[in-house]
C-alpha cells in the first residue's frame, strides 16, 4: 500500500516570516496527519528557516530546484549536498514552470534527478502536457517522453525512492482542475510505463502525485483514484487551512 504524499510547492511566494509562520502552522497540525506524508517546498532563501520551524515534526522540507554538479564554479546554483545541509529531504525537479518558462530540458532534469538520488534527496519529478498537446491527443506521448527522458539511467532501487508528479500544464494556477477520470487515465498510463521500465513490484511502490488546482473541495475525489497517491499543491498550499484541508482529504 502506497502512503499518500502531499507536498506544498510555495513557488516564488511569501517572505521569511510568513514562510516560517506557515511552516509552523503545518507542523503544529502534524498530530492529525495520520498515514499521510507531508512536505513543504519554500523558496531556497527560506529553506533553513523553514527547516528550523518544522524540526521535530514529521513535516519534510523540499527545494524547488537544484543543480546537478556537487561543487564548483556554477554561479547562482545550489547542489544536492547544500540542500541536504540545510535540512531538505526532497527536491521538485522538472516543474513545468522550469521546463516552459526557464527552458529546462529532459536532459537537464535527468542530470539533476541522478544527482539528487546519488546524494540521498528524494526527487519529485514533474511531467505534464500543455493544453495544445492535450487537444492534439498527444498527452500519452508527451508524458512518456518526459518520463523516459527525465528518469534515464535510474535503476529500480533508485526508482522506488523517486516520486512522480503528473501536473497538466493547463491545470496549473488556472483553477481548471483535471477531472478525476482524466487524471487517473494518465496516472494509470504512468504506472504501466513504470511496470515496463522496471517491474510490477517496483511500479506498485512508486508514488505518483497529481498537481494542478488541487483544493480541499476537489482533493477527495482525485485522491480516491487508485493510481493517484498524493498531490503537489501550489496556490492552496500557501494558506494553512486549505493545505491542511487537502491533507485531511488524503
Ligand atoms: P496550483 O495548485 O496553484 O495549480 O499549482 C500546481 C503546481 O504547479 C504545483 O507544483
Amino acid at each position: 500500500m502506497r502512503r499518500p504524499f502531499i507536498a506544498g510547492n510555495w513557488k516564488m511566494n511569501l517572505r521569511r516570516q510568513s514562510a516560517v509562520d506557515l511552516a509552523a502552522a503545518v507542523a503544529a497540525a502534524s498530530g492529525e496527519f495520520g498515514e499521510v506524508d507531508v512536505a513543504v517546498c519554500p523558496p531556497s532563501t527560506y529553506l533553513a528557516s523553514v527547516a528550523d520551524a518544522v524540526s521535530g515534526s514529521p513535516v519534510a522540507v523540499g527545494a524547488q530546484n537544484m543543480y546537478h554538479e556537487t561543487d564548483g564554479a556554477f554561479t547562482g546554483e545550489l547542489s544536492a549536498a547544500m540542500l541536504l545541509d540545510v535540512g531538505c529531504r526532497c527536491v521538485v525537479l522538472g516543474h513545468s514552470e522550469r521546463r516552459h518558462v526557464l527552458g529546462e530540458s529532459n536532459q537537464e532534469v535527468n542530470a539533476k534527478v541522478l544527482a539528487a538520488l546519488t546524494a540521498g534527496l528524494t526527487p519529485i519529478v514533474c511531467v505534464g502536457e500543455t493544453l495544445a498537446q492535450r487537444e492534439a491527443e498527444q498527452t500519452t506521448d508527451v508524458v512518456a517522453e518526459q518520463f523516459y527522458g527525465s528518469l534515464a539511467g535510474v535503476n529500480a532501487d533508485q526508482a522506488v525512492a523517486t516520486v512522480i508528479a503528473y501536473e497538466p500544464v493547463w491545470a496549473i494556477g488556472t483553477g481548471k482542475v483535471a477531472s478525476p477520470d482524466q487524471a487517473e487515465a494518465v496516472h494509470s498510463d504512468l504506472r504501466k510505463i513504470l511496470q515496463n521500465q522496471y517491474n510490477a513490484e517496483v511500479a506498485d511502490q512508486i508514488r505518483i502525485q497529481y498537481g494542478g488546482s488541487v483544493k480541499p473541495a476537489n482533493a477527495r475525489d482525485l485522491l480516491s483514484q487508485p493510481n493517484i497517491d498524493g498531490a503537489l499543491v501550489g496556490g492552496a498550499s500557501l494558506e494553512p487551512d486549505s493545505f491542511l484541508g487537502i491533507i485531511q482529504a488524503a
